[in-house]
């Protein structure tokens, strides 16, 4: 039996949705564990496109999803996706979708402090995607969320949260020139979430502890990417929680002997939406290509990735931060038409060659990236779905990330669709 683990590499937008999507035909449950719907997991069936922020990418394969204790939920945004799945014929309901007990609740003033705190930031704010993920992250650790637990007791939600309120608000009015939120309607509000998703409310550790016990495979869903790690990313332009695969077992209830194998997910070329430093990042005409060619724009906010070169630093950071078994390289196909392609194997920082990601800001920032030069590939690799009929420049590319990365590659993905992924080793046989 195999559990496997799937965590971006980068700095989120790998493809992780995709290649949950397609790894989860062979999984029983698909669960996410950290991160909220700052996420945007983009699938491709059949040409019809589905975004889930929140929801398991299995969803769609019609796999059990769970969200576990790590998520942080945005009620009216779940609301909203189940019923944008009934609508797409994906039916989803309390047998097929299952939320932690213990995950905690996105409420109204998060999303205002996290808007109003970014703009009152100005050039310093951390470009966001304002669904109040930090802002519920910050109440989870100084005991002052709500959970899903809360939200179901109506006695206890109305108490906590008409507490809680007057602290926020005070904040809301006095620090950050906002309005305050009146408790009547957020009590209102949020009672309609509970009768709509009390039935999905369940002990998940308990539910996966069983299902393993029965022997069903359990795919982890892991969202944005390990450079955006509140721990181990370019703090403080990062996101709140924790990106990299040791988390998916305190965010899920389950211990780490259950984990079989942790995929990482790279994309072909490095992508960044938001801010903070990114050392291959290109201003040129070939980033501007590959931006438009990769279609690199937010599955969450709409907002234009940044793009640059493959960085082998950040992928050897991520191997280890991640105990990576396997590598699922994505969007190789945008690569075709460069006439040479560059991977950066290290940095140079005031004279110094540097091989491991500094932590300082100040040093991420000077560091140029020493390049190695590849030759590119003219044709089209988008209908290939044999590795041995890849032009032989793409075979080198992959061979060559494949010895940096000393990690095996499993899947070679070659477009947005289901059916366009190449797996070379199936990590759940
Ligand atoms: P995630 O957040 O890691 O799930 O990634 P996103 O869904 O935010 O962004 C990845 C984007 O690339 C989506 O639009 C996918 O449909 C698309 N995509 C994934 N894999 C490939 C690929 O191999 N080739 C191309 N051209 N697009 C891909
Ligand atoms: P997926 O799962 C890319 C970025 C934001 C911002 C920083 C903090 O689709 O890969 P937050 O709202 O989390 O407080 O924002 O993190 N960010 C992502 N970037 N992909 C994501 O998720 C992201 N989730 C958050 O752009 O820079
Ligand atoms: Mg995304």
């Amino acid at each position: 039996m195999a559990n496997i683990i799937i965590v971006g590499t980068q700095w989120g937008d790998e493809g992780k949705g995709k290649i949950v999507d397609f790894l989860a035909e062979f999984a029983d449950i698909v669960v996410r564990f950290q991160g909220g719907n700052n996420a945007g997991h983009t699938m491709v069936v059949n040409n019809e496109q589905f975004i889930c922020h929140l929801i398991p990418s299995g969803i769609v394969q019609n796999k059990t999803c769970f969200i576990g204790n790590g998520v942080v939920v945005d009620p009216e945004v779940l609301v909203g996706e189940i019923d944008y799945l009934n609508n797409k014929g994906f039916p989803v309901d309390s047998n097929n979708l299952k939320i932690s007990e213990k995950a905690h609740l996105i409420l109204p003033y998060h999303k205002q402090i996290d808007i109003a705190r970014e703009d009152k930031d100005g050039d310093k704010k951390i470009g966001t995607t304002g669904r109040g993920i930090g802002p519920s992250y910050e109440d989870k650790a100084a005991r002052k969320g709500l959970r899903f637990v809360d939200l179901i007791d109506a006695d206890v939600f109305c108490e906590k949260l008409k507490n809680i309120i007057k602290e926020k608000n005070f904040f809301l009015q006095h620090y950050l020139s906002a309005d305050p939120l009146d408790s009547e309607k957020t009590i209102d509000q949020y009672s309609g979430y509970a009768e709509r998703l009390a039935p999905h409310v369940a002990d998940i550790s308990v539910a996966i502890h069983r299902a393993i016990k029965k022997g069903k495979q359990i795919l982890f869903e892991g969202a944005q990417g390990t450079h955006l790690d509140i721990d181990h990313g370019t703090y403080p332009y990062v996101t709140s929680s924790s990106t990299v695969a040791g988390n998916a077992c305190c965010g899920a209830g389950i211990g780490p002997k259950e984990i079989t194998g942790v995929m990482g997910i790279v994309k072909a070329y490095t992508t960044r939406v938001g801010r903070g430093p990114f050392p291959t990042e290109l201003f040129d005409v070939t980033g501007d290509l590959i931006q438009k060619k990769g279609a690199e724009f937010g599955a969450t906010t709409g907002r234009r990735r940044r793009c640059g070169w493959l960085d082998a630093v950040i992928l050897k950071n991520s191997i280890r931060l991640n105990g990576l078994t396997g590598l699922g390289i994505t969007k190789l196909d945008v690569l075709g038409g460069l006439e040479t392609l560059h991977i950066c194997t290290a940095y140079e920082y005031n004279g110094k060659i540097l091989h491991d990601f500094p932590t300082d800001l100040k040093t991420l920032s000077g560091c140029k990236p020493i390049y190695e030069t590849l030759p590119g590939w003219p044709e089209d690799i988008s209908k290939i779905d044999n590795i041995d009929d890849f032009p032989k420049t793409t075979r080198n590319y992959l061979d060559r990330v494949e010895a940096l990365a000393e990690t095996p590659i499993d899947i070679v993905s070659v477009g947005p669709g289901r059916d366009e992924t190449i797996m070379l080793r199936n990590p759940f046989l």
